[in-house]
């Protein structure tokens, strides 16, 4: 059955699409549900899981065939996201900044050595990759690098300190972003390829989080550590570009992360309130139950079309800036509520972690914060409204 196909708009979900679906559906029941409650207790890495994740094509997807990947769309990834998020967001995050941020940005803006030499690896999953923007002082104000690259001919000096990185430990390929001419803002910032194991390059604390607790947010320190020069993305200067457009696709991976994640708080509600009998009949029989289960359905099929819409746009090269901040800014608000209201759903069951939703709600609140604020978001969708 194709669930999340959207009825009355043609989104011409194609016979590859569905099987996409279907196979990160399989992979999610099989392979992602059964260790997903230990892990999060424990924050243990699903580094097995992410292999197979590699092996299956889901680390690479929209990574073209010549250089390792699936030769995908974005529609196509959306849907994976979403099944691998209706169960575990930890590895649906590892996933999302591979794909959307590492793959996309490399293969969108590398240089055709950077791609031999990074993409196949990375496409595979056989190594993981990180995105370095984020600092103790540039979160939403990204623009504030305090990390430098001084530029020292056929190297640069890279110093300073990255924060709340996504695969921070498991990652061995990060994309720095740094300042190199402070004097050009936002047009002196560069982002350099860095390998783990370089000199001065070392990984700092592990965050412990409230949510995605199985996918491991670091600092990375940096001190003098040489990168060549062959290392940078693009042009001198570009590399806050590179950053932001790259950040407009990891928004539309993030909206299908919050859209599983609901459609995940959803399915499991919908399956209690008919098992859970309260006054002599299933709770689904009592109208209060039957408004939230209503609710929930609508706003996430809004959400989904928000999506949807989003991905669709990214495949046809249209401008994307607030389609992927729309997206994000819906999507993340229904996983939030969504998965609230199925916690209430599921009384006080669904207070303790047996019954997923608890960790489903944890999960949740990170995609308003993440790959930019809801605020963020808005202020993005209001600068092209009144551009
Ligand atoms: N797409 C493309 N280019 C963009 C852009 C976008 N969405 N937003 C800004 N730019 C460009 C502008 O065109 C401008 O370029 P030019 O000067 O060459 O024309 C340049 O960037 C500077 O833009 P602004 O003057 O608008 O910069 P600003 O400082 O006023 O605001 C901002 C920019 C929108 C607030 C931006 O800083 C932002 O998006 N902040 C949020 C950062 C973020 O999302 N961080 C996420 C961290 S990564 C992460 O979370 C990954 C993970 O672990 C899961």
């Amino acid at each position: 059955m194709a669930v999340t196909t959207i009825e009355g708009i043609n989104f011409n979900l194609t016979e590859e699409h569905l099987a996409v679906q279907e196979a990160a559906r399989d992979f999610a029941q099989n392979e992602l549900l059964p260790g997903v409650i230990d892990r999060d207790r424990e924050e243990k890495f699903p580094t097995e899981q992410v292999k197979m994740m590699g092996e299956l094509g889901f680390m690479g997807m929209m990574v073209s065939e010549e250089y390792g990947g699936g030769g995908m769309d974005t529609i196509s990834y959306v849907i994976a996201m979403e099944e691998i998020s209706k169960i575990d967001a930890s590895a649906s995050v590892i996933m999302s900044v591979n794909n959307s941020l590492v793959c996309w940005g490399l293969e969108t803006f590398g240089s055709e050595e950077q791609k031999k030499k990074y993409l196949p690896r990375l496409a595979k999953g056989e190594v993981i990759g990180a995105f370095c923007l984020s600092e103790p002082e540039a979160g939403s104000d990204a623009t504030s690098q305090h990390t430098t690259a001084e530029d020292k001919g056929d190297h640069y000096l890279l110093n300073g300190t990255k924060n709340w990185i996504t695969n921070g430990n498991s990652s061995e390929i990060c994309l720095v972003i740094a300042q190199t001419n402070a004097e050009a803002k936002h047009r002196g910032i560069n982002c350099l390829i860095v390998e783990k194991g370089l000199d001065g390059f070392v990984v700092g604390k592990k965050e412990e989080k409230m949510g995605i607790r199985a996918s491991d947010t670091h600092s990375l320190m940096f001190s003098d550590v040489k990168v060549p020069k062959e290392n940078r993305i693009g042009d001198d200067g570009f590399g806050f570009k590179f950053a932001m457009t790259t950040l407009n696709g990891g928004r539309i991976g993030i909206a299908a992360q919050a859209l599983g994640i609901a459609a995940g708080a959803y399915e499991l509600a919908l399956k209690y309130s008919k098992e859970r009998k309260t006054f002599g009949k299933p709770i689904s029989e009592h109208q209060a139950i039957q408004f939230k289960l209503a609710d929930m359905r609508t706003r996430i099929e809004a959400a989904r079309l928000l999506v949807y819409r989003a991905a669709r746009m990214k495949d046809e090269g249209k401008d994307i800036v607030e389609a992927a901040a729309m997206a994000k800014l819906y999507a993340s608000d229904v996983a939030m509520w969504a998965t609230t209201e199925a916690v209430q759903i599921h009384g006080g069951y669904g207070y303790v972690k047996e019954y997923h939703v608890e960790r489903l709600m944890r999960d949740a609140k990170i995609t308003q914060i993440y790959e930019g604020t809801s605020e963020i978001q808005k202020l993005v969708i209001a600068r092209e409204i009144l551009k």
